[in-house]
């Protein structure tokens, strides 16, 4: 049988992989996604929850941005809270009057149901439950990508392969199978997440650095929250019992007239705190983005905002490629990410060492304790806190 032609094979249905797809649709680009697990597994996957400015901005002029517009809620400010004189304290860092940004709280399961959506609105090629195992012909005119799924093997021949199969996926590893052109770093912690419901504590996001390590209370809406807790990296969730949890949760965020309010766990998962950048993002006619070219701890809720930030400089390069027949377009695809890449990277990193419980040194906790005052202060370090969370321009 012959294989399936298209200009984009786009490996990964996830905020990248679909970001993408739309894209090149409105470009009038033929793309077939191809994702590994099952359509009912992608749409309940919870993870992000906090959309930059640029990014939610983008994706209303992608067309995506309807059911967001209506659902989402949008933040000018977040709550950083720190023990300091024997009690917990709360400051405000207020973004509106930092740097006149906001950022939208809305699922990353929501984005992806209205990105999926779309797209078998438009009849366009996405098939669930079907993995890349290889791919073929990097130097060559055409890429063959194998790919299995229920039916058996089968192959696609694309003039381009996008790589947003993220942390897990295949592409990276083909394309730097020595990791020689990979730089990571690995935090003795991991985040605890639960979706709760139950009403948030405040109306706004509340990050608390506690002698016993970080917490986080998020929302998904005014009746349903998202809480983290830092755990130690290698636990699983056979280590937490409910009541754990609770009493963890209490501990660290609490505050007189705000606690956390109990309620029944929707869903809960673990996840590892690391930082990883694979310098090269182009082989060929493969490229990466996304978790599949850089992952971030969560601390700084950056990851699927860089992956849109990828999509956003891939897209414009591979019209060049395919509609004008400019290979030549896609020579500085990564140099044009590694700026933000590297910048969201050390965001990140900051926003892990400031907030978690990463050593026993009361040096170390002076020290964090103090970036924290500074920051409610209001000055330079706030300033760059402020547009440096609400999303750099894209
Ligand atoms: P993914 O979403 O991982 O998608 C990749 C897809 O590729 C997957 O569906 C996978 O099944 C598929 N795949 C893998 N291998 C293959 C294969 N061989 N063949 C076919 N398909 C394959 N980011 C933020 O911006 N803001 C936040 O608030 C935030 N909070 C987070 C909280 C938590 C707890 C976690 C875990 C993450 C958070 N993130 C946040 C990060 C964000 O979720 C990721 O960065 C984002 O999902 C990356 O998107 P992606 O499309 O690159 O990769
Ligand atoms: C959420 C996730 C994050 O990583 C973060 O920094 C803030 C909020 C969330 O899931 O709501």
């Amino acid at each position: 049988m012959n294989p399936i032609q298209t200009d984009v094979a786009i490996v990964g249905a996830g905020p990248a992989g679909l970001v993408l797809a739309r894209m090149l649709h409105l470009q009038g680009i033929d793309a077939v996604v191809l994702e590994r697990r099952s359509r009912d597994y992608v749409l309940g996957r919870v993870r992000a929850g906090i959309i930059e400015q640029p990014v939610a901005d983008l994706l209303v002029e992608l067309g995506v941005g309807e059911r967001m517009l209506a659902d989402r809620l949008v933040h000018d400010g977040v709550q950083l809270q720190h023990r300091a004189g024997g009690a917990m304290v709360r400051h405000r860092v207020d973004f509106a009057a930092l740097c006149g940004k906001t950022v939208t709280v809305y699922g990353q399961r929501e984005l992806v149901r209205d990105l999926i959506g779309l797209r078998e609105a438009d009849g366009l090629p996405l098939r669930f439950g079907c993995e890349v195992t290889g791919l073929q012909g990097l130097d060559d005119d055409r890429v063959m990508v194998s790919c299995r799924d229920a039916a058996g093997e089968s192959t696609i021949s694309a003039r381009y392969v996008a790589g947003v199969d993220g942390a897990h996926g295949i592409t990276a590893q083909l394309l730097d199978a020595d990791g020689r052109q990979t730089l990571q770093r690995r935090y003795p912690a991991a985040w605890l997440g639960v979706l709760v419901e139950a009403a948030p504590p405040s109306h706004e996001l509340i990050y608390s650095r506690h002698p016993e390590g970080f917490a986080l209370a998020s929302m998904r809406t005014p009746e349903v929250s998202r809480l983290y807790l830092q755990v130690p990296a290698g636990d699983t969730l056979a280590d937490w019992s409910t009541d754990r949890i609770w009493e963890q949760l209490h501990r660290r965020l609490d505050l007189p007239d705000s606690p956390v309010n109990e309620g029944r766990f929707l869903e809960s998962s673990i996840t590892p705190l690391r930082s990883v950048v694979h310098r090269r993002m182009r082989y060929g006619r493969l490229l990466l983005g996304g978790d599949a070219a850089h992952v971030v701890p969560p601390s700084g809720a950056k990851g699927l905002n860089l992956a849109v930030a990828d999509m956003v400089q891939l897209s414009s390069r591979l019209v060049r490629a395919v509609l004008h027949g400019d290979d030549s377009a896609l020579n500085d695809y990564q140099e044009a990410c590694l700026r933000r890449v590297w910048q969201v990277t050390h965001f990140s990193w900051w926003m892990t060492d400031l907030l978690h419980r990463l050593d026993d040194e009361e040096f170390g906790e002076e020290l964090r304790s103090e970036q924290i005052r500074t920051l409610s202060d209001g000055g330079t370090l706030a300033r760059w806190f402020a547009d440096s969370y609400t999303g750099l321009p894209i």
